[in-house]
């Protein structure tokens, strides 16, 4: 399972990347927001290079003509550069026209496997459940990514699914499971997959019994 991280924050995309286990990264309005006062290209353009894998830059047109527009110049940025499309009709109007011209797109805010069926047809390379939001108004995320695997599967799409608004390293487990081909992870959710307490406590013991060892040869 390919694993994107989900922000737009350059030191923490330096440092996972540093870590050698990520191989993209998803942005949205948001999480640019969350990051003050940047220009949002510049900073584009700063996460591709670190990266040199697939970037999602998502547009905020609502329109297909501007959405199309909007996408291009973003595609124009960098090579790395996935356009982030919304999931409306306009939306996967531009998917169409964007993938015929070679351009990659990441369909977002999917919640259903039928809006996953529609992107696919599309041609969307990646479609993004949210299966985070899906928890929080009470329904099962999981089931989402179960669906659409099986649909894919079914038909042999292309599509590759992003498990999106990914809560906790058990939606991690259970999404790679499954076989999804990506997860997109927030900074601290990653940082969360590297700990056990049995290998903190392993750690300490080996140290302890190492130092014993030394001071027994030294006798
Ligand atoms: C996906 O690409 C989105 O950026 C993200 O996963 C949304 O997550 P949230 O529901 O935590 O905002």
């Amino acid at each position: 399972m390919k694993i994107f991280l989900d922000t737009a924050n350059l030191e923490e995309i330096k440092m996972a990347k540093n870590w050698g286990i990520i191989d993209g990264v998803t942005t949205n309005p948001t999480l640019v927001s969350k990051e003050g006062n940047i220009d949002f290209e510049t900073r584009v353009k700063e996460i591709c290079e670190v990266v040199k894998g697939p970037v999602s830059a998502e547009v905020v047109s609502m329109d297909y003509e501007n959405m199309v527009k909007e996408a291009r110049h973003l595609a124009s940025l960098s090579e790395y550069v996935v356009v982030k499309i919304p999931m409306t009709q306009d939306g996967i109007k531009a998917v169409k026209t964007l993938s015929s011209e070679g351009i990659k797109t990441n369909v977002t805010l999917v919640f259903s496997p039928l809006q996953a069926l529609l992107a696919a047809k599309a041609g969307a390379t990646y479609v993004s459940p949210f299966i985070g939001r899906i928890d929080d108004i009470g329904n099962q995320g999981l089931e989402l990514i179960e669906e659409i695997l099986q649909i894919y599967y079914n038909y042999d799409f292309d599509t590759q699914i992003i498990a999106a608004s990914v809560r906790h390293p058990y939606h991690v487990v259970e999404v790679a499971k499954m076989g999804c081909d990506v997860a997109t992870i927030p900074f601290g959710v990653l940082q969360k997959l590297f700990f056990h307490p049995l290998t903190d406590k392993g750690i300490e013991r080996f140290n302890e019994d190492w130092k014993k060892y030394l001071n027994s040869i030294k006798k």
